[in-house]
């Protein structure tokens, strides 16, 4: 009787808007969240009531997106085949979550996404229905329509009368929030072609990045960071600073081509400059503050937390359970580390920390401290004992 769409403003989501009030006659909520994607908001609802929708609901969900989903992501070191931060897999379940509280809130029967049929995005979304309230109808009109593709989609928008963008169509499909920028498709299909200069748009190319290196102290408190250059700020206010001035220096840029969970391979072209600064910032007060089994034993989680977050995971008993075995561990990584940005570079030139593991006077190449070296006698003979024993058999 009611259906709540995830609406961008955007072509797509608003012929599907169209597309749901035709096909199933029934009024359509159009929601969007702001996730520090930079649009205008207010013109996102004066479109989807043009175009049909019969309530609109924008929900501010930034400070959220970077305290409760970005943040816990980072206290991981998240990083999808080592290389993607995940920029767009963290957004998705806080998108669905949010629209099922929508659905709720307004006495809806389903639920609508214009993800396509052949991506990530469509898992996410509805694993996380499906986890939150799974008495919800989901409907994913890109795997039920006729329309093919783009074209279909500008054909049927100029018959139904919506307003196709005038500006030049980008000839690659993009998605921003707060963390990050992702380009995918059209021209960059050609995982030989090098993106455009003037597609990316949170970054200047390292090479026009300023000449002089700029130096960033960042505070980390149990993980998270708290202050950046002694100034306290909120999660999403310190994601934002970080982009900016990394943005600046070029920082963050990765041409990548990644495998998606339904088994395609994909090129995908990302710009992540606070979140690249951030995971270096926060690995290097780790290095001081974390014992050396916990961090290997967190380290060897690294890649089975981030295929959770790009699958879709996030509402899953197993991440929560990753997640608590992480949080436990984050807790001393508490301390400050002093980075350097040029040319696209992120470099920690320092670190420090209150309750520090680091031991000068015990690591010295200087005499002193307990230390004692004839133990490390002991320790190798020990160790090589089996390597010994072996190489005595003559079978090495
Ligand atoms: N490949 C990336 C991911 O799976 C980015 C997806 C971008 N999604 C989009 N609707 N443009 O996380
Ligand atoms: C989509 O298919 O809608 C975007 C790409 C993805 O989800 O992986």
């Amino acid at each position: 009787n009611k259906i709540v769409l995830a609406y961008s403003g955007g072509l797509d989501t608003s012929v599907i808007l169209k597309w749901l009030m035709e096909t199933y006659q029934c009024p359509v909520v159009a929601y969007a969240a702001d996730l520090g994607q930079g649009d205008e908001l207010s013109e996102v609802a004066v479109k989807a009531k043009a175009t049909g929708a019969a309530e609109v609901h924008i929900l501010d969900l930034k400070e959220e997106f970077a305290r409760d989903f970005i943040f816990p992501m980072f206290r991981a070191n998240a990083l999808y085949e080592g290389a993607y931060l995940l920029g767009t897999s963290i957004a998705r379940p806080l998108i669905a979550k949010a629209q099922v509280e929508v659905a709720k809130k307004t006495g809806a029967d389903a639920v609508s996404h214009g993800a396509t049929g052949k991506g990530n995005d469509q898992v996410r979304f509805e694993l996380t229905y499906m986890a939150l309230a799974p008495e919800l109808k989901i409907i994913a009109p890109w795997r039920e329509w006729g329309l093919q593709g783009r074209a279909d989609c500008v054909a049927y928008a100029e018959k139904h009368g919506i307003p196709v963008p005038v500006t030049q169509e980008k000839p690659y499909s993009s998605d921003r929030n707060l963390l990050h920028i992702s380009f995918e498709g059209g021209i960059l299909e050609d995982p030989w072609a090098e993106p455009p200069a003037d597609m990316f748009v949170l970054t200047q190319s390292p090479q026009e990045a300023p000449n002089t290196p700029q130096y960033l102290e960042i505070d980390f408190a149990s993980g998270d960071p708290v202050a950046v250059d002694d100034k306290k700020m909120s999660p999403f206010q310190i994601i934002d600073h970080l982009n900016k001035v990394g943005g600046e220096h070029g920082i963050g840029r990765v041409d990548l081509v990644e495998n998606r969970y339904v088994g395609l391979k994909s090129r995908g072209v990302y710009e992540t400059p606070g979140g690249t600064i951030l995971r270096a910032a926060h690995h290097a007060v780790e290095s001081l503050t974390l014992d050396r089994e916990v961090m290997h034993l967190r380290d060897s989680l690294i890649p089975r937390y981030a295929e959770l977050v790009y699958y879709g995971y996030w509402f899953a008993p197993e991440r929560t359970a990753l997640q608590a075995l992480i949080d436990e561990a984050q807790k001393p990584v508490t301390g400050t580390a002093r980075l350097q940005l040029y040319k696209g570079n992120v470099t920690v030139v320092g670190r420090k920390a209150p309750k520090s593991l680091y031991r000068p006077d015990l690591v010295t190449f200087e005499a002193g401290g307990d230390y004692q070296q004839a133990d490390a006698t002991g320790f190798i003979r020990l160790n090589a004992l089996r390597l010994k024993i072996r190489a005595k058999l003559g079978e090495r």
